[in-house]
This record gives structure tokens, sequence and C-alpha cells, in this order.
């Protein structure tokens, strides 16, 4: 099949290269021309792992395309997604939807033939209606269906995501559009993966509905956390605990410093409003908000706690900035709270991430390291912002010989309480004793 991806960004470029190793025939369009221009040249704008591997094969064997212009590929395509962002609108919560619909526009104008329009942007429910009047209005004789199909990849484990889901949602009412989608998914029938078809407003429900349980969920964890610390018991437990019951699945249930990315945040915040708008206010959502956004601000006492209190002209390496591993996506990372608010009250700050480096832009006078040693380096504290994989088996002698005092925050629970002890560490972490 001829897919066309509107938008190479973390979604529409892992989604499109994807499709490519299904066999489809892939065009990614983006209007940003260095993007493509370092498409190109093999070079991936964004860190993803496995990514370059799939690209430069489906490029070397004829199957991925990269354009600016959509103009042909779009006559003559089967599908054209839409991967454009959707951030927050300026002001009011909204998710902002000038991209998606200009996209849809344009495409409007180029396709011939019966042409399938899918949104795999995260869209508002009733998005796909406004698309397809739209579609008609440019192209009264045009033969198209609009399709939702919404992404539930995860940064940093996004092609796994891709080719192993737990289901993929389809929503179409038409269908010559279902027969497309089921062609484009057939590699997936091999590990039997569930097509799960439902209508339109259904499927753009079902993507707000499971970000905001997931954030729920882990929202739930972090203030169990809290409680933990209070009452004296362990957070991971817990977790474990109540992760073996199959009804409630041990997933998401990693407490931490509040969760962070390009997802939770923004569609947890659109769905709260489309949900007061129809009259049907989320309350369970709305407090999930407000609850991790005042985790995140909340971070930044708890290590100075830790620190006796004030941190005024002390010194505190940090390890991780992106909102997780594996990724060096920086959007709505909890480290964006947590380090100003350190050095506003006075600390200075030396910092590592192995693939953030967009924390540079972000962050002011942070002083970047090369290294995680680096970072704790005649620092009065080590904090682990991010569970980055090389952060997690330091030399521990190395780390209590490099920093002022043997102080380690850890906000991911990546340690073991009883082994930091053992080794002279003082050590904080979170819902743990
Ligand atoms: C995606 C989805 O689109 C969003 O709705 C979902 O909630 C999260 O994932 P993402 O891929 O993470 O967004 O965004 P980004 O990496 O910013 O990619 C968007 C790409 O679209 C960018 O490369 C941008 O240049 C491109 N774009 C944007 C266009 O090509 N045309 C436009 O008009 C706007
Ligand atoms: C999320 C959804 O998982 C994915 O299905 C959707 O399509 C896009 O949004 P992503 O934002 O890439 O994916 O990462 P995810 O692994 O969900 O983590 C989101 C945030 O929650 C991170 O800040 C992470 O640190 C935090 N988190 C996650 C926790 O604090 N505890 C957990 O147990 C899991």
């Amino acid at each position: 099949m001829r897919v066309v991806m509107i938008g190479a960004g973390y979604v529409g470029l892992v989604s499109g290269a994807c499709f490519a190793e299904f066999g489809h025939t892939v065009t990614c369009i983006d209007k940003d021309e260095g993007k493509i221009a370092r498409l190109h040249q093999g070079v991936m704008p964004i860190y993803e792992p496995g990514l370059e591997a799939i690209v430069e094969r489906n490029v070397a064997e004829g199957r991925l395309f990269f354009a600016t212009d959509p103009a042909a590929s779009v006559a003559a395509a089967d599908a054209v997604f839409i991967a454009v962002g959707t951030p927050t609108r300026r002001g009011n919560g909204h998710a902002d939807l000038t991209y998606v619909y200009a996209a849809a526009e344009e495409v409007a104008a180029l396709m011939t033939g019966f042409t399938v329009l899918v949104t795999k942007s995260t869209v508002p429910i009733g998005a796909g209606d406004e698309i397809e009047a739209l579609v008609r209005r440019v192209r009264p004789d045009g033969d198209v269906s609009v399709v939702s199909n919404p992404e539930f990849l995860r940064e940093g484990s996004a092609i796994e995501d891709f080719k192993h889901p737990d289901r993929v949602v389809v929503g179409v009412s038409d269908e010559r559009a279902r027969s497309v989608m089921e062609d484009l998914y057939r590699p997936l029938n091999l590990n039997e993966t569930r097509i799960m078809f439902t209508d339109r407003r259904s499927s753009e429900l079902i993507k707000y509905a499971a970000n905001a349980f997931l954030a729920l969920k882990i929202t739930y964890i972090n203030e169990m956390a809290d409680l933990c610390e209070k009452v004296g018991a362990d957070v991971q437990h817990v977790a474990m605990g109540i992760g073996l019951d199959h009804r409630i699945g041990g997933k998401f249930l990693h407490a931490g410093p509040g969760y962070g990315g390009s997802c939770f945040p923004k569609d947890t915040l659109a769905l709260t409003h489309t949900a007061a708008d129809a009259g049907a206010p989320l309350r369970l959502v709305e407090t999930t908000i407000a609850v991790n956004d005042a985790r995140k601000k909340a971070m930044a006492g708890r290590i100075a706690a830790a620190m006796g209190g004030d941190v005024a002209g002390k010194t505190i390496g940090i390890l991780g900035l992106t909102f997780k591993p594996n990724t060096d996506d920086m959007r709505d990372s909890p480290s964006l709270d947590i380090v100003p608010a350190l050095i506003a009250r006075g600390a200075r700050v030396q910092a590592y991430d192995p693939e953030g480096h967009e924390a540079r832009a972000l962050l002011r006078d942070v002083d970047f390291r090369d290294g995680p040693y680096e970072v704790m380096d005649g620092a009065d504290a080590l904090v682990i912002l991010t569970e980055w994989d090389q952060f997690r088996a330091l030399d521990l002698d190395r780390v209590k010989g490099l920093l002022n005092a043997p102080l380690v925050v850890d906000l991911r629970n990546v340690y073991n309480p009883d082994h930091m002890r053992l080794k002279g560490f003082t050590y904080a972490s979170i819902g743990r004793m």
C-alpha cells in the first residue's frame, strides 16, 4: 500500500518507518526543511532506540521516502496519516488543532481517487467530524474517508510498541476505509494483535481515556508513596502487592517525581476541558492534574529537606533531565520545575543527561557536565532525576569519593536503601524508609 505520513516527529517518523518495515511504501512529509534534509543524509532528528537502523534499511530497500512537498505522494496514496503536533492552545488548555486542520486542507486539495485520511495526532472528540466537513468543503468531488487511529507509543520503546502493540484502535464507519486499515495492519496478524474497530468518536476518546487513566494510576501510587513515608511502609512492596492482582496490574505503579512528557500533561488537560464543556466534568482527572503539578513543584523542597533544609550556596549534582530515560525529549519534564526551583533557592546545579541536549536551551544557570561522575565532583548532594540505565550501576565508592558529603536523593528509587546505608550514604528516596 502507499502511505503518506504528514509530520515526521516522534510519532510520525516512528510510525512511518514501521509501516515501511511492514512492507508498505511510505513517504514522510515535514514542513521543517532542516529535518527532511537531515533525514536524507541518514541523520535522525530525534533519539529513539532502534529507529536509525529501521530508517536506514527501508530507505536502502526503496520503501521509505522523505519530502517537504506532499503533492506527488498524496496524489498516489491509499492512506494519508496526519501526525503533526497538537500542543496545548495558549491560555485555555484546549488542544491546538491549527496544524491538523492545515494538513487536512492541504491533503484534500491534492488527493486523487479513494483516499483514507487518518488522524494519528491526538485530537479532541469530534475533531474527525470537523476534518471531514473541512475536506468536503475543499473537495466536494473528493472520494475520501476520515478515520481515527490513535497512537499508544511510549517514547524510548516506540518501535517495540508499534510492532507489538497491546491493541490497535481504529475509528471508522466506512467499509472501504476499514478494509484499507485492515490491509495496513495485516502484518500484525502474525502475532495476533487485536485490531479493534469502533466509531470515530469512541476511538478519539479511547486515546484520552487511556492516557488519563495511566496518569491517574501513577498519581495514585505517588500519593501512596507519600503515605508510606508517614506510616513506615515501602511503596515498592505496596505496588507489587496490589499489582499482582490482575484486576489492577503491576504496570505504571512506579512512584517518582511526577509524570511529564509530551502526552500525559497535555492530554489530561485537554480532556478535562472537553469534559467540562460537554457538561460531564472529570473530577478525578482534574485532581490528578493538580496533584501531579503540585508534586513536581514540591520536589525541590524535598531535595532541600534531605540536605538539611537550606540549599543556599550548596552545590547539587543532578543525573538525568529528560522526562524519562531513552529519549531526548524534554517536554514537561519534572526537571524543568525542579532545577529552576533549586537555583531560586540559591543552589548551584551541575547536571548531566545522556541525550537531553535541549536542556541547555531550556535551563539557565546550570553547569552542564559531560558524564555522571563529573556531576558529582565537589557536590554536596547527588540527585537522580531520570533513571537512565547508565545511572543504575554507579561505582558507589567512586561516588562517595567525589561528593563533598555522601548524600544521595534518588527520586526514581533506583538503588536499594539498605545497601546504600551499608555503603555509608545518607539516602533519601520515594515512599521507602
Ligand atoms: C505527536 C502527535 O501528533 C500528538 O498529537 C500526540 O499527542 C503526541 O505525539 P509528536 O510526534 O510528539 O506529536 O510531535 P513532534 O515531534 O513535534 O512532531 C510533529 C512534526 O510535525 C514536526 O516534525 C513538525 O515539523 C511537523 N509539522 C508540524 C508539519 O510537518 N506540519 C505542520 O503544519 C506542523
Ligand atoms: C505515554 C503513553 O504511555 C503512550 O501510550 C502515549 O501514546 C504517549 O504517552 P510517554 O509519554 O512516551 O508515553 O511515556 P510513559 O512511559 O508513559 O511515561 C510518562 C511519564 O510518566 C514519564 O514522566 C514517566 O517517568 C512517568 N511514569 C511512568 C512514572 O512516574 N511512573 C510509572 O510507573 C510510569
